[in-house]
């Protein structure tokens, strides 16, 4: 990714000015061609921890590194000149302490080329947030069904439901008022997120939250088919690329067997013979 190429690219306070506009696109990528397909289309591509689940077979986010998110960031960054890119801060690189995520976050973003983080939690990573952003660290909060927390919550539930609807809500105020310059809202019910979304001055960009936020994210493996371990209610598949795959492999398999691949437009002609110089 070089300077120029990045010039387009919106920053976190024209996405924060989007409040209330034009829904704000966004699809998590993890490697270049994903990227190169989704540049002209998204405005946000973020680098989601999803990658550890959908790309290593992980059986949660918990285990992805920052080794694995500087090299997909790495990736995602040179399909990218138009969409803002956005990286998530993996489990553990931040919870300990506002140096830790400072230290972390603007290695991923030095490393990546990314403009801004995310990061998980509402109330308890306000200050978090303020401190990273105070010093020249875009935001991006995520707050309801928090996948880094998945051991704590005790499954990926709805959450905000009943009493924690008040919960959900002051995490919202806490981040918006922390600097965060936008929210992801994941798997919360449709009227909280619609309340949530007219009662703070930042986007929220739901998944699994309601047509009435801000934005709209989606993890592209899940909405291309892709990932078939399970699909989310919330996710809407726009195509079946995983079946596509499955049967073209299959097709080259058959034809390996029967030895109708390579076919002669895939081979190479032998060197024409030398003529003997005459004697
Ligand atoms: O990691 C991810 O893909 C995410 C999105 C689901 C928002 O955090």
């Amino acid at each position: 990714m070089s300077a120029t190429a990045r010039q387009t690219a919106p920053m976190p306070v024209d996405i924060k000015s989007r409040k209330g506009g034009e829904p704000i696109v966004s699809l998590t990528a993890y490697t270049t061609p994903m990227a190169q397909m989704m540049d002209a289309h998204c405005d946000i591509v973020l680098v989601g921890d999803s990658v550890g689940m959908v790309l290593h077979g992980l059986p949660s986010t918990l285990e992805v590194t920052m080794e694995m998110m500087i090299l997909h960031g790495r990736a995602v960054s040179r399909g990218l000149s138009r969409a803002m890119m956005v990286i998530d801060m993996p489990f553990g690189s931040y919870e300990q302490s506002s140096e830790q995520a400072f230290e972390n976050a603007a290695q991923l973003m030095r490393e990546t080329g990314a403009g801004a983080v995310k990061l998980e939690g509402g109330q308890h990573m306000a200050q978090t947030i303020e401190f990273l952003v105070q010093r020249g660290i875009p935001v991006m909060a995520h707050i309801g069904l928090t996948p880094q927390s998945i051991n704590t919550l005790g499954g990926y539930k709805v959450q905000g439901r009943g009493p924690q609807a008040e919960v959900l809500m002051q995490d919202a105020k806490a981040v918006a008022a922390a600097g965060a310059f936008s929210v992801v809202l994941e798997k919360t019910p449709q009227g909280l997120s619609d309340e949530i979304t007219a009662s703070i001055d930042i986007p929220t960009i739901g998944i699994g939250a309601s047509a009435g936020c801000d934005g709209q994210i989606l993890v592209v493996d899940d909405m291309l088919g892709l990932f078939t371990a399970f699909k989310a209610k919330f996710v809407k598949r726009y195509a079946d690329l995983g079946d596509l795959g499955e049967a073209a492999i299959a097709a080259y398999a058959a034809d390996v067997r029967a030895r109708r691949f390579p076919g002669p437009e895939h081979v190479f002609a032998d060197a024409a013979p030398k003529v003997k110089a005459a004697q």
